[in-house]
């Protein structure tokens, strides 16, 4: 099992309804402000990398049919209680690797693809002709003066960021009218305790790549960097984190 997928299947759920932050943006991208406008009640979304289902659930439209599909077991597992407690209709959640995807080809209308790995070229081929790819992503500057301190994080020693090779592949793919737009995010923890809960809870200073910080990031966290990081960027408004992400959209 790679470290990734074990970091997801321990964590189970992409619930954060118990950190409690506050967020302003800067920039007014909204993918299911997107979303939302593009589908019709006919359409065929797929939600990759779906996680535990929440944004699917609380954020998708009614439409024909969605599929949540994650490469977790377990995230799966908490969708599909998640689904039964929604009681929304014509939703489906399945285990799918977004790298070796499993799905007909022509046969969607939206790809959605948030905070999670892409291939571009089998994407394209899962969407009908005229279909919509909305994808959003975190860059390599996310929280880059938090990682700056720790030297280390997701992204922090990519060459190119994330961003540039998503949108240089999902040009050289074939699609059309490709529009790449920065999100500029400030968020405002309320307490230490819900800076160090979302440290914990998200990869931001995991280095997939590094076996020994996989599953164990409780332990590798240094409280002394975390202190400082917190004093120097205290606020009224809280523990200031500055979210660097991207948006992507395209059409087949
Ligand atoms: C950061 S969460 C995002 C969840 C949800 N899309 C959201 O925006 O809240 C990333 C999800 O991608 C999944 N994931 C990571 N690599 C994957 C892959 N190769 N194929 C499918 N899912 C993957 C993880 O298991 C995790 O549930």
């Amino acid at each position: 099992m790679n470290n990734e997928l074990k970091f997801y299947n321990e964590i189970k759920n992409w619930d954060f309804s118990k950190i409690k932050y506050t967020e302003e943006s800067l920039t007014n991208w909204d993918i299911y402000a997107l979303l939302n406008e593009k589908a019709t009640k006919n359409s065929y979304i797929l939600d990759l990398g779906t996680g535990g289902g929440e944004k699917l659930l609380e954020n998708f439209p009614e439409v024909k049919k969605i599929v949540g599909t994650d490469l977790s077991p377990e995230m799966i597992k908490t969708a599909k209680i998640n689904l039964e407690k929604s009681k929304r209709k014509n939703i489906e959640f399945r285990v799918m690797d977004n790298l070796n995807m499993n799905v007909e080809d022509d046969s969607f209308d939206i790809v959605v693809a948030r905070h999670t790995c892409i291939n571009a070229k089998q994407i394209y081929k899962c969407l009908k002709k005229g279909g919509i790819l909305l994808l959003r992503g975190v860059d390599k500057l996310d929280c880059f003066e938090l990682k700056k301190m720790y030297g280390k994080g997701q992204a922090y020693n990519d060459i190119k960021p994330i961003s540039q090779i998503d949108y240089e592949n999902i040009l050289d793919v074939g699609f059309k009218n490709v529009e790449l737009v920065p999100i500029h995010i400030r968020e405002y923890y309320k307490t230490k305790n819900d800076f160090i809960a979302l440290l914990l809870k998200t990869p931001i200073l995991q280095d997939f790549s590094e076996i020994s910080t996989a599953g164990n990031l409780n332990e590798k966290l240094d409280f002394s960097i975390i202190d400082n990081y917190i004093n120097s960027h205290k606020t009224d408004k809280g523990i200031l984190l500055i979210r660097r992400y991207y948006g992507i959209v395209a059409n087949k």
